[in-house]
């Protein structure tokens, strides 16, 4: 068997690369479209604070144990492993991590195709002067139309597979350390916008203020599933990205960073979202058409609208872009490891399988939409699946293995590059893998489910 040449895999250059390509990963629609939709239906303040708690309680431990996986094992998810416990079936962890991975990129590179018909009709005039009914008329039947959005979607996926195809240091690396300082800009600027509307307060206390009576078992699992996605964890992406880590990395601190610069992402996208939504009067739980409807009306009674618009729709873009990256490499870095297939293989076959699974998710509204399992459709399907079932899950059985089938010793080995760093929150971080991530994710995941009731 001619095998893969494990001695001449790529890895991340820098420190800075690490953070920009892991941070670009977490950074997507997550925080932009879905974080403030979610945090509108489920409680504003109140969600914030939970999302919050369980961030530091599970999502980082959670990130931390697949840098450590992947890191340890320079391996993709299901190779890892395969390597971390021989003839047992966790490597079955790794396969539904590939299978999220591809319903993740299908929905997901769906909405991406969509900010390119948004940017495209900003282009060409057809947002200017548009009424809501009309900006909703224009999305519903854009979003029920055959050809363009599966162009769209095509676009956006060809655009990742040019990426990945250069390699995780002169593809990934290299534009998520552009594309990243980019997205930050253009969303400060936003935030400047909307916060200087005239009734703009009452956004951000609508996103401080905590409303607890919103509070329900759905919402603590919504919160859950909204960070287990944001962050990127519960599939091993950051298995994937941990493998191309350098050894003298501090695991540790690259969680904890990446998972605040994903935080603060997401706050300023609520910051440049409900300033402006309270300021013209619209209530904030308007679902996935916050970004596509609600926003741009309000861009049109903005001064300079079409500019902001298109600053919208463009970072929106960047973000998707350096997300559907890191999903495209778990399932090209397994192909090409664990079926011995060449790197451009690997991203033809892959791209290719998108393109079926893609297109018919981006076709949910429109000749696929009878097409039900569930009473869903397959872009909700995929998005509900994943967000709430396979990501969470799959986070469990990440952290239950670090915590209770692996030596304690190694995950300490290499969480202090061979004991060479000091890891005084060893013994808590042990403590939350062992019982505290696994009961919590567990119980939220059964309560979502309908299976227990709290
Ligand atoms: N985290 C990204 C976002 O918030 C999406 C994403 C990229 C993702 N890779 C992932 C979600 C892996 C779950 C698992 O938009």
């Amino acid at each position: 068997m001619s095998g893969f040449d494990f001695s001449k895999r790529d890895s991340f250059g820098s420190r800075m690369g690490v953070i920009m390509a892991a941070a670009g990963s977490a950074v997507g629609l997550g925080n932009i479209w879905r974080f403030p939709y979610i945090l509108g239906e489920n409680g504003g303040g109140a969600f914030l604070i939970i999302y919050l708690v369980i961030i530091f309680a599970i999502g980082i431990p959670v990130m931390m144990s697949e840098l450590v996986i992947g890191r340890r094992t320079q391996r993709n998810p299901v190779g890892a492993f395969r390597m971390l416990s021989s003839r047992r079936p966790w490597f079955l962890v790794g396969m539904m991590g590939i299978v999220a991975a591809f319903m993740i990129l299908a929905f997901y590179t769906a909405v991406a195709g969509w900010t390119l018909e948004y940017i495209y009709q900003i282009l060409a005039g057809g947002i200017q002067g548009k009424s809501s009914a009309e900006l909703t008329v224009m999305f519903d039947s854009f979003r029920s139309e055959s050809l363009r959005p599966a162009l769209w979607f095509s676009i956006f996926l060809l655009a990742t597979a040019g990426i990945v195809l250069g390699g995780v240091r002169k593809g990934i690396e290299k534009s998520t350390k552009v594309l990243m300082p980019l997205l930050f800009i253009l969303l400060v600027l936003m935030c400047i916008k909307s916060l200087t509307l005239p009734g703009a307060g009452r956004g951000v206390e609508f996103l401080f203020r905590p409303d607890f009576s919103k509070i329900t078992g759905t919402t603590v699992l919504m919160a859950l599933g909204q960070a287990f996605f944001s962050l990127s964890i519960g599939m091993g992406t950051l298995i994937t990205y941990g493998s191309y880590i350098p050894a003298d990395n501090k695991l540790a601190s690259t969680a904890v960073q990446v998972s605040m610069v994903d935080l603060f992402i997401a706050v300023l996208a609520g910051l440049a979202i409900f300033p402006a939504v309270f300021a013209f009067g619209i209530s904030p739980a308007s679902g996935e058409a916050l970004t596509f409807i609600v926003l741009p009306g309000i861009f049109q009674q903005v001064s300079g609208g079409m500019i902001f618009a298109f600053a919208f729709f463009f970072l929106l873009a960047i973000a998707a872009l350096t997300s559907t990256i890191s999903v495209m490499e778990v399932i090209v870095a397994y192909f090409s490891e664990q079926l011995n297939m060449s790197r451009r293989t690997a991203i033809i076959i892959a791209t290719a399988s998108m393109f079926i699974l893609g297109i018919s998710a981006s076709l949910s509204w429109g000749v696929m939409r009878d097409v039900k399992l569930f009473n869903l459709n397959i872009f909700d399907l995929f998005n509900f699946t994943t967000a709430n079932i396979l990501l969470p899950l799959g986070g469990l059985l990440i952290v239950a293995f670090l915590g209770w089938f692996f030596p304690g010793h190694a995950v300490r080995d290499e969480l202090s590059n061979g004991g060479t760093l000091r890891v005084r929150y060893y013994s808590l971080y042990r403590f939350i893998i062992r019982f505290i991530a696994p009961v919590a994710i567990a119980l939220v995941f059964l309560n979502g489910l309908g299976l227990l009731r709290f």
